[in-house]
């Protein structure tokens, strides 16, 4: 791949991962459960590693981060003012599952394009498996709640 061509990668995930941190960070504020207002806070905390990590990436490679150009991702905040109840929260939930199971999906294409022989496929691994462990908790106390309704 070449080195243009992952920096605007890299400004794709800065993207995303800045969003993350806002939606998770907004949802800690919104949800009854205490214990799930530690848990997105915690995530929202994760996921700002995963903005510094490519900041800093981005930087190394020369490129400029915040550069997103005509990138339009498919991001929003939408799943915001679902929170409330035990139904709620598991819509809520839903929808992170969702957007951490694409996110994945766009760490691994990235994956297989990086190369095996470099510190950005090891950033990449490292923050892939993050989401993958946010999706397994997420995944927990979807059923968890289901069980309880
Ligand atoms: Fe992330
Ligand atoms: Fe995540």
């Amino acid at each position: 791949m070449e080195k243009a061509e992952i920096i605007k990668k890299l400004n794709w995930f800065y993207l995303l991962e800045i969003n993350q941190v806002h939606l998770y960070r907004m949802q800690s504020r919104q949800v009854d459960d205490f214990y799930l207002q530690k848990t997105l806070e915690r995530v929202a905390e994760i996921e700002q590693g995963h903005v510094e990590n490519i900041r800093a990436k981005i930087v190394e490679l020369g490129g400029i981060p915040g550069m997103f150009g005509e990138i339009a991702g498919p991001f929003s905040g939408s799943v915001a003012g679902l929170a409330t109840g035990a139904a709620g929260t598991v819509a809520l939930l839903k929808a992170n599952i969702q957007l951490e199971e694409k996110a994945m999906k766009d760490y691994r294409d990235f994956i297989l394009q990086a190369g095996k022989d470099s510190d950005l496929f090891n950033l990449l691994w490292s923050n892939l498996i993050d989401e993958d462990l946010h999706t397994a908790w997420f995944s927990n106390k979807v059923q968890e709640l289901e069980k309880r309704q």
